[in-house]
């Protein structure tokens, strides 16, 4: 199977398991649960989830133990951006090329909405627990938490320093935080939850992190050249709101070279997993190269 079917083929299953969580009935709260849904369902990459299906392939086929741990990573990844567009954050009014949820719907009704899409994914999990609670979930359990609050933490930064220069390390942790600790949980509940040694949880990690990073730089990148329909989100953005990023701190031109060695120090550090590790590799260069 080529990358591309593969990659749709994945988005497909999470689309599906997604459905399947979304909330239909005629409760006297149910623009909250269209609000929830509007935003899970808008179009997405599902590149967490897809990480976290992916990295468990390396070790284990049957993948419906780790579907509970995709789903709730993309409810927490769909909070973080309904509450990243909020006008008291980076005020943007599109994405996935349509209204912002708190366009679409009210301001209220979008911070609750990703407040409860927050909970969800950990009633998501919880309920997985209930059923079988094994050491390697418990694990995840922790890290997850461990990891949402870093992206938070990411996320306060960004948002408070904008208009500031800051340093080299002071840009990187921002990124690590705000939006490698989410692709890196990703990667490690897959590899956790298919019971990979410590020794390929070590180096899944070190792919993971710089994913992680190559993935911010090219959101920074789009964000000065990218074309604003295929990407679905406003263009200049990050000028506009000075943010401090990969572009505004090293130019276009170095931004791409960084952003190409990290690539391919990522794809190098999955050698060791050959065939089976082909459909991570082009993950990466697909996040090196998209347009979206
Ligand atoms: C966008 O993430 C927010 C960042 C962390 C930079 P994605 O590009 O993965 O968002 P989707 O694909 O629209 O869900
Ligand atoms: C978003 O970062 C990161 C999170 C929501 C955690 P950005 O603000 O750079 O991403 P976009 O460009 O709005 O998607
Ligand atoms: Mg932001
Ligand atoms: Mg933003």
């Amino acid at each position: 199977m080529d990358f591309k079917t593969e990659l749709k083929m994945y988005q497909d299953i999470v689309n599906k398991e997604l459905e399947k969580y979304i909330r239909k009935n005629k409760c006297i709260e149910k623009v909250l649960n269209s609000a929830m849904e509007y935003s899970l369902m808008a179009g997405g990459k599902r590149l967490r989830p897809i990480l976290v299906i992916a990295t468990y392939k390396l070790f284990k086929e049957n993948i419906e133990e780790c579907m509970p741990y995709a789903v709730a990573i993309e409810m927490i990844h769909n909070f973080s951006l309904i509450h990243d567009d909020l006008p008291e954050v980076d005020n943007d009014d599109f994405r996935h090329g349509k209204p912002t949820n708190h366009k679409q719907f009210n301001h209220p009704t979008a911070l609750l909405a990703g407040d409860s899409l927050f909970n969800q994914a950990y009633i998501v999990m919880s309920k997985d627990l209930a059923k079988s609670a094994t050491q390697n979930k418990i694990r995840i359990f922790g890290e997850f938490s461990n990891a949402v609050d870093r992206m938070i933490a990411g996320e306060y930064l960004d948002t408070e320093l904008e208009g500031q220069q800051i340093s080299h390390q002071m840009l990187q942790y921002i990124h690590e935080n705000k939006t490698g600790e989410l692709l890196k949980l990703s990667i490690r509940m897959g590899a956790i939850l298919a019971n990979a040694s410590e020794e390929d949880a070590k180096s899944l990690t070190i792919y993971a992190e710089k994913i992680g990073l190559a993935f911010q730089i090219k959101d920074d990148i789009l964000s000065e050249e990218g074309d604003e329909k295929v990407l679905g989100k406003p263009v200049g953005n990050d000028k506009e709101m000075e943010k401090c990023t990969y572009v505004s701190k090293y130019g276009l031109q170095k931004s791409k070279e960084i952003l190409e060695n990290i690539t391919n120090e990522a794809i190098q550090e999955l050698d060791k997993y050959g065939e089976k590790a082909i459909f991570l590799k082009e993950l990466a260069k697909y996040i090196q190269n998209r347009n979206k």
